[in-house]
């Protein structure tokens, strides 16, 4: 790694204002929120702090939006009650999770609304906007606008005909209401209306020349997928953003003749970070205005990569047109997506690992779910989490290379010492060496923080783990011990000296895990720098009892977690049941050719070699015939059939099954998951009668 190809930190800042996009409070957070946004922010933010910086760490809710009103219509209650439930939920989640927030807060606060509001209401006062009126589709029975995803119609690409106005989820086209063939209102089926209403507008084409410079000019250290997707927006030519909706759920606008209308959605989540600022700072007797009118100021928003042009343009915009001193981000560390077991995670279709849940299935082990996200972070390129990877980065990396070289080391210390660490001295060549080479990683994995490597920088930490076992089997004190005890004290001294090292570095990463091997060498940690000295435990220091670190993951663990994503899996197939399209007509005449009949099953049994075949003897009111019928597999035990009466096409033309013959087709149905059932009537009836 060669720390001088890194961005230059040209500025020396006072503080740090980090934020994490705020998750929309209409469902529970997954693991791809945590590995795109939130585990690099808290491990940012966690670094900073050992650091001695002065951070502010500011989350919440996204709790207004099209989403919120759509659940709270389908669950029959009101957007309020989704919001509480979901916010609590996240809330409760990210901090049994171990997020260090100052602050989760909510946009439905007061606070909030007021400084959305006072936003909003200065940029229109300055004429900041543009109004435009335009012809917006209208459901004259609910006698209300209708957003993009309240309007269903026919796609104009496959012709489904639940097609949404922004996107068509058969064949994932992305729409507009305009394109829909027969747009109807999805809340009262109402055939809708064009009508003209009023919106304001930022003209994000008038910042243009702003942004290039202060971005694509100065700001070319930015990760390259963030850069690369403001670059193609400005080069696509920017267009006036309508910030204002025709909603009931949302900051109102704070304008006369605005009556109905609210804040667009992503107008003010954003605003979220200055009111959760303002929240946290007047409970703290802080100034709120220093974290943002500040050019020592240092912000950085975390988010996942559908949010750059939000944070990298819009909401940029805003803070310059507002003017007043605000500050705009110093970086945008935006994260590609994260996919499961190969399919892209998707809330509607449950295919998630969801942080309540592993939290709760999983007591204890929130570092290795940050461990194993960190690993695999979805940098530089949409990544992949899988269960089998999970175990394998717990059971060969967490257990085998990290918590095996901090046990082995503890456990011996005991064992020679009753725990008093000795003096490190009589160093030999390898002893200078190995001691020149830990003490680069505190500078190293400092850095690949600072640069928003973090999957180098737990890669890094690694290694150092590595380069103490790598030095325990050159010396393998164990043995040593009986022939060389002098030169045991050394080589143990030594790696009580990487244990200690591990237990800062690893803080950021695994704040569970560091905060638990501290205690139990008894470091108390003020610093990251601190753990640029050799000697973290001194002579004669006495540590604690060890306790394991990290425990092996069985395969029945994982196993189980794949049994519910195949679970899911199943259930998704069955939800996107349709029942077939419907045959041609048939005629009166050509139906009654087909005579169906009731029957009384008087035997069945499973025809000898054939896996698949069931032998009726049916009392069809004349006579016994005989019916092979194709269902065996469903009905392992053919007894329960005996007695029943089934449905049967009687003048089906008789043919042979596996030397039988079949005078007749028993009629039965194909469930969902293509399982048979035969057909039988509500009630006894005699048999032979005509079923018509
Ligand atoms: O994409 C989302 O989940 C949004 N709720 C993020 C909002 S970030 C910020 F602007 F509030
Ligand atoms: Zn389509």
């Amino acid at each position: 790694m060669h720390l001088e190809n890194f961005a230059k930190m040209e500025k020396n800042f006072k503080r740090y204002l980090i934020t994490t996009a705020l998750p929309y409070a209409n469902g529970p957070v997954h693991i791809g929120h945590l590995a795109g946004v939130y585990v690099p922010a808290d491990t940012y933010v966690r670094y900073l702090r050992m650091k001695g910086e002065d951070v502010l760490f500011i989350g919440g809710s996204d709790e207004h939006g099209v989403p919120v009103t759509i659940k709270a219509e389908k669950e029959g209650v009101t957007p309020q009650d989704i919001v509480d439930r979901y916010h609590e939920m996240i809330k409760k989640s990210f901090e049994d999770f171990g997020m260090s927030y100052d602050i989760y807060s909510r946009t439905t606060s007061k606070i909030h609304h007021a400084t959305a509001a006072e936003f909003f209401e200065k940029l229109y006062k300055e004429g900041k906007f543009i109004e435009k009126e335009t012809e917006q589709f209208f459901d004259p029975e609910r006698n209300k606008f209708l957003s993009d995803r309240y309007i269903i119609g026919t796609c104009p690409k496959c012709g489904n005909d639940r097609a949404y106005g922004d996107q068509c989820e058969k064949c994932g086209s992305t729409l507009s209401p305009e394109e829909l063939i027969d747009p109807h209102s999805a809340i009262s089926g109402a055939k809708l209306v064009k009508k003209m209403t009023k919106h304001w507008y930022l003209p994000l084409e008038q910042y243009e020349t702003w942004l290039r410079q202060w971005i694509l000019e100065g700001h070319k250290e930015w990760k390259t997928n963030v850069y690369g997707q403001v670059k193609s927006w400005l080069d696509g030519g920017l267009q006036p953003r309508a910030v204002t909706r025709d909603l009931d759920w949302g900051v109102p606008v704070p304008v006369k003749g605005a009556e109905g209308k609210v804040l667009y959605v992503w107008f003010d989540a954003p605003i979220g970070y200055i009111s959760n600022t303002k929240e946290i700072c007047e409970k703290r007797g802080d100034n709120w205005e220093k974290w943002w009118k500040s050019d020592d100021t240092k912000m950085v928003h975390f988010i996942g990569k559908d949010n750059i042009v939000f944070h990298c343009i819009i909401f940029p915009c805003m803070l310059k047109a507002y003017g007043d001193g605000y500050i705009v981000p110093e970086n945008v560390p935006a994260n590609e997506f994260l996919n499961l077991e190969n399919d892209k995670i998707s809330t509607s279709r449950n295919w998630a690992v969801w942080l309540h849940e592993y939290l709760q299935e999983f007591p204890g082990k929130q570092d290795i779910l940050r461990y194993v996200l960190t690993a695999n972070a979805p940098e530089t390129k949409d990544n992949n989490f899988t269960w089998k990877d999970y175990q394998d980065r717990n059971n060969n990396e967490l257990l085998a290379i990290f918590g095996n070289f901090v046990n082995r080391i503890l456990v011996l210390t005991h064992k020679y010492y009753e725990g008093a660490v000795p003096a490190l001295e009589n160093l030999n060549d390898r002893d200078k060496e190995v001691i020149a080479e830990m003490n680069q990683y505190p500078e190293k994995i400092g850095k690949l923080i600072e640069n928003y490597k973090f999957r180098e920088g737990v890669s890094e930490l690694m290694n150092l783990a590595r380069l103490g076992n790598r030095y325990l089997t050159e010396n393998e004190p164990w043995k040593q011990f009986k022939t060389d005890p002098e030169r045991t004290k050394t080589v143990m001294a030594l790696s009580l000296q990487i244990v200690a090292k591990l237990a800062i570095l690893s803080e950021p990463f695994l704040p569970f895990s560091a905060k638990k091997l501290q205690k139990m060498i008894g470091l108390e940690v003020t610093s990251w720098n601190q753990a640029d000295a050799t000697i973290l435990l001194n002579a004669g220091h006495v540590i604690g009892q060890p306790e394991l670190l990290f425990e092996k993951i069985e395969d029945s663990v994982v196993e189980a977690q794949i049994k519910k994503l195949e679970d899911t899996k199943k259930q998704n197939e069955l939800n996107a049941w349709k029942p077939n399209e419907v045959k041609p007509n048939v005629s009166f005449d050509d139906f009654m050719k087909v005579d169906i009949r009731v029957g009384t099953v008087l035997e069945c049994t499973k025809v000898p070699k054939a896996d698949k075949l069931l032998q009726f003897l049916i009392d069809d009111g004349m006579e016994k015939r005989t019916i092979v019928s194709g269902i065996a597999k469903y009905y392992p035990d053919p007894q329960v059939l005996v007695g029943k009466q089934v449905c049967f096409i009687a003048n089906f033309e008789p043919r042979k099954l596996k030397g039988v013959e079949s005078q007749g087709m028993i009629l039965s149905a194909e469930d969902k998951d293509g399982r048979l059932v035969v057909v039988t009537p509500s009630q006894m009836v005699a048999p032979g009668c005509n079923v018509g």
